[in-house]
């Protein structure tokens, strides 16, 4: 059986994909930027912010990688130091990170602020080249009074040289910072990245699924279930786990290609929804729509037509001995299990009727859960 993965190891979290697909202007903007300040000689400031998942670390990673290559004859590489402060929440801690990274290794105690900022000047001074310092998740150290900042922000006048920086966090930091340190990041010095949208995740998840998967290892529909399944949050990284999670699974199972249930399946571990309890709380006509749902989503296929759910569903009310509700009061069920954010209703479009689908735990397994409910349960009026 041919591999589900060619590439695995392009879903870590840790590799860093050679494009960011969809942030192609910010970035070439950025970059740009830094550029032509360091063919200068000048340093540029920088704070980039966006919610989880929204590909700032990347962005800050890409743009070191990036500035590492000479820019055109007259273009000068840029030297990155990239440190993670959420368990570095101290100067001192950034400090010795910043003199690790000009191979000075100095104990943990035992120095002061003031003489690591001396060390930190020599090592500099001895390998001259215009800098950039990525300061990620910088969050909790500027919420400190910090000095690090005001300090790297002067490095010029301090006697260190031409350093850069670029604060990355989750929202706008700069009020925590002093005035002289907030005014060299100007007004046009604040790039706030979009959430990603569920198109954006969709061209995500295809770009990466091209990197580490086998091509007809995934059907196209599978990238919209995940994209929907990620874009209430606008989270990359969390659509990229579910597609690594489910391809892994399908692995696992020998099977020739990953499955909607895969997917299912992963949803249902990383973000529980649908308990026992909250399937507790629904109304029979809801538990019998979505057990014709279910009865309906085989396959491959991660949606159903509304029309054949409906048909499905009247079928199953007989079987059960139950009037089937109105056309009405069927939409109006679906529409309650879709504000519960337990079915996905994809509205009709010009050419293709409006579709349902379940993505909160493999379906087998919801209509196993349903079918042992029914018809034991006590009835109950709508
Ligand atoms: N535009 C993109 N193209 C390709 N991959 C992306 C893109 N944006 C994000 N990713 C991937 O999504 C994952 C999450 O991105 P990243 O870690 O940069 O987000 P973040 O904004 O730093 O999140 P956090 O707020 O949790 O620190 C990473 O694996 C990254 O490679
Ligand atoms: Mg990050």
């Amino acid at each position: 059986m041919a591999s589900i993965f060619t590439a695995e190891e392009t879903l870590d979290p840790a590799y860093l994909p050679p494009r960011l697909v969809g942030r192609e202007k910010e970035f070439r903007q950025v970059l740009d930027r830094y550029r032509s300040a360091a063919s200068k000689g000048l340093p540029h400031h920088l704070l980039l912010t966006g919610g989880i998942g929204s590909g700032k670390t990347a962005f800050g990673r890409r743009l070191a990688q990036e500035l590492a290559r000479p820019d055109g004859p007259r273009g000068r590489p840029v030297v990155s130091h990239y440190i993670n402060c959420w368990r570095r929440s101290t100067d001192r801690l950034v400090l010795l990170e910043l003199l690790r990274s000009v191979g000075v290794y100095l104990p943990d105690k035992g120095y002061g602020v003031p003489e690591m900022i001396d060390i930190l000047e020599q090592g500099l001074r001895k390998a001259p080249a215009p800098r950039l310092v990525i300061l990620d998740e910088v969050g909790t150290l500027v919420r400190q009074e910090t000095k690090i900042v005001y300090l790297l922000t002067r490095s010029g006048e301090v006697g260190l040289g031409s350093i850069s920086l670029l604060l990355i966090a989750p929202e706008d930091v700069l009020a925590f910072l002093d005035a002289a340190s907030r005014s060299s990041f100007g007004v046009s010095r604040h790039l706030a990245l979009p959430r990603y949208a569920k198109e954006d995740l969709r061209g995500i998840l295809a770009y990466r699924a091209g990197l580490a998967l086998r091509s007809g290892s995934y059907p196209d529909e599978l990238l919209d279930q995940i994209s929907a399944l990620a874009a209430p949050t606008g989270d990359a990284r969390f659509a990229l786990e579910l597609l690594q999670g489910a391809a892994r699974a399908a692995e696992e199972g020998s099977a020739p290609e990953i499955s909607p249930e895969h997917v299912r399946a992963m949803q249902g571990t990383l973000r529980p929804s649908l308990s026992e309890e909250k399937l507790e709380g629904l109304d029979d006509t809801q538990l019998l729509v979505l057990l014709a749902l279910s009865r309906t989503l085989r396959g491959p296929r991660t949606r159903t037509p509304t029309g054949t759910v409906r048909l499905a569903y009247s079928a199953v009310a007989e079987e059960y001995g139950r009037e089937p509700v109105s056309r009405v009061t069927f939409w109006r069920t679906v529409r309650g299990l879709e504000q519960e954010g337990i079915v996905q209703v994809d509205p009709a479009r010009p050419g293709r009727p409006g579709r349902l689908g379940m993505d909160e735990l493999p379906v087998a397994v919801l209509r196993r859960r349903l079918e042992d409910r029914f018809p034991s349960r006590p009835s109950r009026k709508t």
